[in-house]
């Protein structure tokens, strides 16, 4: 049996000081929430968000980190400093990524080996544009992108990956994919995994479904039987949507 996963992606959201206010709020507020949680902070939020959540319900990711551990790479963040701070989990591949920081499936699959290397767990993100959508390429892109960024990810090291479904036209946009259709991508996702890997694996992977979750769609959404959780931009903001998300099913 699959746990529920909700992740909050705060992206580029919240100053150091108002996300400590925001993560004493969440704490409080989601303490008796029984599905698995995650908040992901920006970089510089980190360190001190870390400080608030500890000993609490919720884990701690990050949403990006560099390809290689360490040196002359001005600007990025190394997975050692990830793990430093407390940080559990690490969001790669986000179409944001992909698509304003020309983040390719090769650079996307050195980052998910690195942290699972170093014991992270990657929420490894793919997703078809609208165009690819419309041209029927959906399920093709999501199987390219699954195949490139897993490269070389043994059966064993698939414990420590979640699948992040996000079609991007849904991101931001307040389009939600409807449950069947989600659902249908998810089901051929965990059909891909179940080629590359085995059917063990793929009855165990997590695989997450994001674009524009909010309380009204996240019931029917998470009663698809391969949607496992949800990766959520916008209502992870606020402590009232955040909530109701993590307590879908009470
Ligand atoms: P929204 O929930 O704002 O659509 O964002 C989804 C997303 O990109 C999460 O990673």
């Amino acid at each position: 049996m699959r746990k529920t996963f909700i992740a909050g992606n705060w992206k580029m959201n919240k100053t150091p000081s108002e996300a400590v206010a925001f993560a004493k709020e969440l704490v409080k507020s989601l303490k008796d929430s029984d599905t698995k949680l995650m908040i992901a902070p920006s970089t510089a939020a980190l360190a001190p968000v870390a400080d608030v959540i500890k000993g609490s319900n919720i884990i701690l990711g990050a949403q990006n980190m560099a390809s290689v551990e360490d040196g002359a790479h001005t600007g990025e963040t190394s997975v050692l400093m990830l793990k430093d701070l407390g940080v559990e989990a690490v969001i790669l591949g986000h179409s944001e990524r992909r698509a304003i920081y020309g983040e390719s499936d090769e650079l996307i699959n050195a980052k998910v080996k690195l942290a699972i290397k170093h014991g992270l767990t990657a929420v490894f993100c793919i997703g078809e544009t609208l165009e690819e959508r419309e041209a029927g390429k959906a399920e093709t892109v999501c199987f390219d992108q699954t195949e490139k960024g897993l490269k070389d990810v043994s059966a064993a090291e698939m414990d420590k990956v979640v699948i992040a479904y996000e079609p991007v036209w849904a991101i931001g946009t307040g389009k939600t994919a409807s449950p069947e259709d989600a659902q249908a991508i998810h089901k051929a996702i965990r059909g891909k995994i179940e080629q590359l890997y085995s059917k063990e694996v793929a009855e165990k992977v997590i695989i997450q479904y994001g674009g524009s979750v909010k309380p009204s769609n996240v019931k029917d959404l998470m009663a698809q039987a391969d949607i496992d959780g949800g990766l959520i931009g916008g209502a992870s903001l606020e402590v009232e949507s955040f909530t109701a998300l993590a307590n879908y099913n009470k």
